[in-house]
């Protein structure tokens, strides 16, 4: 089993020591398309303590490489989460879990509504989410909420009479598919969010302004734009860490595995066979971030509002350089996202989970809802 990063044993032995054992730990699950994401917590003192985590890629179960996104069926999805579970070197206590869902399996728009009193917007917003989801309504859980105008909005006399609402349907075939992976694998989890929410709690703190999360996934980069603690905008970028590997292996005539690990061992910086790396890789990250920078401008442009901040989370933003790349492309301030500054971690296990910590935004945020759950 390929397990990535993982608390060593001797801390989980300390914090044990330290706190004794784990009653109220809670578990954050992050089902992705590469790699599972375990993260357990636990409250002290109304802090979150870090107790363990882990990754485990999926490529394996599907006989192919690991950093290779999967589709997987139940069962081997059950199989790896068995596996993590019964990780001894994880060490995972607890079964008791919320889970995130994947933003590919939800539908999310922000529409607009005429504003009405709210018991009359209840009747009319299910119905003109016909209109957006391509399914019967009746195939799908459908969640609404009014995103609150700001104040320039609420003081434009002119501004015509408008509600925004922020739409979210998951198809009932998704929550069936995940709720069988739960109870299969053992797992007794009380919620199921999708990922932009868990990612929005462990990487933003209260911004007011408009900020921009880029998760590069596997084979996709999700971009969120969020304002004043509510999602705004949302999009899929069909390029992600594997397209770089893929990249490398055709240019330098290598294999996918070997790619990988060109990738992760040299990133930007690395030289192979006479070939700058960077050349490579650069054309990816070209089409990438241009692609998110037309998100940026189009959103500043509907609202007149700039974007002032960039996050950077995910696997495929660990690559080395890619920061320095992503500051260039922008014309906002870039940060790499750190999931783990919102719980307490042992002091010199910072510089660990100031690398690893992109990669565990989805499941540590997951984490911290489940905390906030058993309050
Ligand atoms: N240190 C590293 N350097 C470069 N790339 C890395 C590094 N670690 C992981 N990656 C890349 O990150 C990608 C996986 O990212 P992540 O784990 O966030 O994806 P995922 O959550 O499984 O996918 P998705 O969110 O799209 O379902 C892989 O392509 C992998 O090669
Ligand atoms: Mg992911």
């Amino acid at each position: 089993m390929e397990i990535f990063s993982k608390m060593p044993q001797f801390l989980s032995d300390i914090i044990e020591k330290f706190f004794g054992k784990n009653g109220g730990s809670v578990l954050g699950v992050d089902i992705g398309s590469s790699s599972i994401k375990v993260v357990q917590l636990r409250r002290q003192k109304g802090r979150a303590i870090l107790e363990t985590y882990g990754e485990l890629a999926l490529g394996p179960y599907a006989g192919s490489n690991v950093g290779q996104s999967t589709n997987l069926p139940v069962e081997k999805v059950v199989e790896a989460l068995r596996d993590i579970l019964a990780e001894k070197e994880v060490n995972l206590t607890t079964r008791n879990c919320g889970v995130a869902i994947p933003f590919a399996s939800s539908l999310m728009s922000v529409i607009e509504m005429p504003a009405v009193p709210f018991k009359e917007l209840s009747q009319m917003v299910p119905i003109e989410a016909r209109k957006y989801v391509p399914v019967a309504i009746s195939e799908v859980s459908l969640d609404w909420s009014v995103i609150p105008q700001d104040r320039d909005e609420r003081d434009d006399k002119n501004a015509p009479a408008k509600t925004e609402v922020l739409l979210v349907a998951i198809h009932n075939n998704t929550i069936e598919k995940y709720s069988e992976i739960v109870t299969k694998s053992g797992l007794s989890s009380t919620f199921f969010e999708i990922e932009i929410f868990s990612t929005m709690r462990s990487i933003l703190d209260q911004e007011v302004v408009p900020v921009m999360i880029l998760d590069m996934g596997a084979t996709s980069t999700k971009l969120y734009i969020i304002e004043r603690g509510i999602l705004r905008s949302s999009h899929t970028i069909n390029r992600g860490g594997q397209s770089v590997t893929m990249s490398l292996s055709k240019s330098l005539g290598i294999s996918m595995q070997e790619a990988e690990v060109m990738k992760r061992e040299k990133g930007l910086p690395g030289e192979a066979s006479g070939i700058g790396l960077k050349d490579v890789i650069v054309v990816t990250l070209d089409f990438i971030f241009s692609e998110a920078n037309q998100v940026v401008l189009a959103y500043q442009k509907k609202y007149n509002k700039n974007i002032s901040k960039v996050f950077l989370v995910g696997g495929g933003s660990a690559l080395k350089g890619l920061e320095e790349v992503a500051k260039k492309s922008f014309q906002t301030e870039v940060v790499c996202g750190n999931p783990f500054g919102k719980v307490v971690a042992p002091a010199f296990l910072e510089d660990v989970l100031k690398t690893t910590g992109p990669e565990f935004a989805v499941a540590v945020g997951v984490a911290l809802r489940k905390m906030q759950e058993s309050e």
